[in-house]
């Protein structure tokens, strides 16, 4: 049985050498490599994964450009490979790896075995180690959460250390979100039926290197995972998104313009055009840091990104009351007709922002 250990690394590089040191140790035979999966970190990790890779042929790597993201990460390195067994650990030794020449032992003994997972809520000396008590309660209160989903009973569906047979990574891969750094639950959830599963007990150990990257907006990609599973097949979560962006810049539109108008006493107009602008800040920043955070746009980029938004959004201002007056003119009911403009011009506004802000512009602006 061939086994990759797939390893995410973002700005790893003093833990790179350290993971490959103790994981030779620890393995036995040469039925196994490592691949590192690197999203071109800014630490000099290149250097060491070319140094270790040409010293140690069980040692290669994956460079991607301008991508990010975990669970991505893991499932192309899982691509790359062409073993019967995946196991995925993290770079930066928090995940035991004492567990992995069990986990994997138990794929040979058992033909039927499709995933191992090192769970730190099972059995003696799991836990979460140095964990503050607050990140305690997230990952055991997202865990509750996704057991509402889950086929699959696992102590610790947010584990990222855990082993996958080929066969169930071929039957799943291509219904994987990949986004965010849920890995292990978006496997179990797009498998959509009972697996067949092992637990092994460990504990989370403090990193001594480097710094981790789950922010709080980690969190809340999982519940867009969990969103996407449910509702997906019905309307992007990401539309869903926009319009409820849209409905938060409602609101503060109409209190500014009630501060401007009625408390200021500026005139309507003036105090609509304020508010209007206002507004399409807002939705311009609340979308880049929530619903298009994958894509976000930062430093140089946001006001060129700003400016092309807004001009969209002007468009699709135009769009929507022409669509609304051809209905209306057509003995269609105003308010029906109000209605459908407002969602033609937000369909116009999500679809052609999506492709020329958040995808367009950052790839010619960065070009130059
Ligand atoms: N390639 C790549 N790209 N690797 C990444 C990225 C990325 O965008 N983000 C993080 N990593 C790598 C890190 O270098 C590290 O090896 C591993 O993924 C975990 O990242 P940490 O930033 O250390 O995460 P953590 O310690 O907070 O989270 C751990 O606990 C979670 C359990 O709640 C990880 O084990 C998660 O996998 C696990 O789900
Ligand atoms: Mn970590």
């Amino acid at each position: 049985m061939f086994t990759s250990i797939i390893i995410p690394a973002y700005n790893e590089r003093d833990n790179i050498p350290l993971v490959v040191d103790l994981l030779e140790k620890l393995l036995p035979g040469d039925n196994w490599e490592i691949v590192f999966v690197d999203d071109d970190s800014k630490d000099g990790s290149r250097e060491v994964l070319m140094r270790l890779s040409r010293e140690n042929p069980r040692v290669r790597f994956i460079r991607r450009i301008g991508r990010r993201g975990l669970a991505s990460a893991c499932l192309e390195g899982m691509a790359s490979s062409s073993a019967d067994v995946f196991a995925v650990m993290d770079c930066d030794l928090q995940h035991d790896e004492t567990i992995l020449p069990a986990m994997l032992r138990a794929f040979e003994e058992d033909p039927k075995l499709e995933l191992a997972v090192g769970s730190r809520y099972t059995g003696r000396g799991g836990g979460t180690g140095e964990w503050s008590k607050s990140r305690v309660f997230v990952s055991r209160f997202a865990t509750r959460l996704g057991s509402v989903i889950r086929k699959t009973e696992l102590t610790d569906p947010m584990s990222g250390f855990f082993a996958i047979r080929r066969e169930l990574f071929e039957e799943t891969v291509r219904k994987m979100t990949g986004k965010g750094f849920k890995i292990l639950l978006d496997i179990v959830l797009s498998a959509g039926r009972p697996l067949r599963v092992r637990e092994f007990p460990y504990e989370f150990r403090t990193r001594q290197h480097g710094e981790s990257k789950l922010d709080i907006v980690v969190a809340f990609e999982y519940l867009y995972l969990l969103a996407d599973k449910i509702f997906g097949r019905f309307v992007p979560v990401r539309f869903v998104l926009y319009i409820l962006a849209g409905l938060s810049g409602l609101l503060l539109h109409l209190a500014v313009l009630g501060a401007l108008h009625r408390l200021a006493e500026w005139p309507f107009v003036t105090a609509q055009i304020a508010a209007t602008l206002t507004a399409m800040v807002s939705n311009f920043l609340v979308n880049n840091s929530i619903t298009f955070r994958q894509q976000r746009l930062k430093g140089g980029l946001l006001v060129p990104g700003l400016l092309a938004y807004m001009l969209i959004c002007g468009i699709g201002a135009v769009v929507n009351v022409q669509s609304a007056e051809y209905l209306f003119e057509n003995n269609i009911p105003w308010w029906f007709a109000g209605a459908a403009g407002a969602l033609v011009g937000a369909v116009w506004n999500y679809a052609v922002s999506t492709q020329i802000v958040w995808t367009w512009l950052p790839g010619v602006l960065r070009k130059r």
